[in-house]
């Protein structure tokens, strides 16, 4: 499968380095889960990391080796108490084998939408499903697709480049991060091609280099999503609109599911 991530791992901390969101969600439901967690798709370690310090035995896989590599010298400058609860694995969430049944196996920051076919979707929720134990519990979230968003981005002018209004200092070179990005959806495949330039702007205003960034997904929508759960064996415990667990209400709101396996499944 295609790694979205392998270009620049680093340009994935830039960029992401404010959003925090989602962290204290994730790390309240894996101190509850009161056991062993993994989290797939984890990435450089934006939620891992946290979710560690919080005294959490965690395990994190990602398919991504570049990424792993960055986490893998964070994890390594943890104190050793914390580091030794830690395990990074090099994996695809659609077939690992790990063996301990989890208490939690939670999908932050919309991983899950990586998957691009139904195959892979059932694939992953079918592989969770057997390395939860009874009565674990299955977290994840991606976002509401909104229809008035795929409506502007599909069609022949849909994947016009467009500045995002985003911007960032990359620590590497003091330079500026502008932001520029094409967003095309195919509604019939119900995938996002997503591809960002990032203009490198120096001290004096010029632009001295780009970097590059591809994302491909796939878009979920609610009950498609409750039904693929049901398929895989899941009951579903939660379906929040908020990371503070207000219900989904309205579309736009993010889609925060939290699933079990039943305790005599
Ligand atoms: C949006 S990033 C999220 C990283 C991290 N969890 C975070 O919240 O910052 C998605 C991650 O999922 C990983 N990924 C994509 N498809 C995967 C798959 N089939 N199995 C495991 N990891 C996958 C990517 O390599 C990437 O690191």
């Amino acid at each position: 499968m295609r790694d979205n991530y392998a270009l620049d791992a680093e340009l994935y901390d830039i960029v992401y380095a404010d959003y925090v969101d989602d962290i204290g969600f994730y790390v309240d439901e894996a101190v509850a889960a009161d056991g062993h967690c993994l989290e797939l798709g984890c990435g450089t370690g934006r939620v891992l990391l946290p979710v560690a310090r919080a005294g959490v035995t965690v395990t994190g896989l990602d398919v991504s080796k570049p990424m792993l590599a960055r986490l893998g010298r964070k994890v390594a400058a943890l104190p050793d108490d914390i580091r030794s609860q830690v395990t990074v694995d090099h994996g695809d969430m659609r077939s690992f084998k790990l063996d301990p049944q989890f208490a939690l196996i939670y999908v932050p920051f919309r991983a899950f939408l990586h998957l691009m076919q139904v195959s892979d979707q059932l694939d992953a929720l079918r592989n969770i499903y057997r390395h939860l134990r009874p009565g674990g519990r299955l977290i994840l979230n991606f976002f509401d697709p909104s229809l008035e968003y795929i409506v502007a981005h599909s069609g022949p002018i849909g994947g016009a480049l467009h500045t995002t209004g985003e911007s960032f200092i990359d620590p590497r070179t003091g330079r500026l991060l502008v932001e520029w990005a094409t967003i095309q959806y195919s509604q019939h495949l119900q995938r996002i091609d997503q591809y960002y330039v990032y203009d490198e702007v120096d001290q004096r205003g010029r632009v001295v280099g780009r970097l590059y960034r591809n994302l491909q997904m796939r878009y979920i929508f609610r009950w498609e999503f409750e039904h693929l759960l049901a398929r895989c064996g899941f009951e579903l415990v939660a379906l929040y609109g908020t990371f503070d667990r207000q219900p989904f209400i309205q579309s736009g709101q993010e889609l925060i599911w939290v699933a079990q396996r039943p305790v005599a499944g």
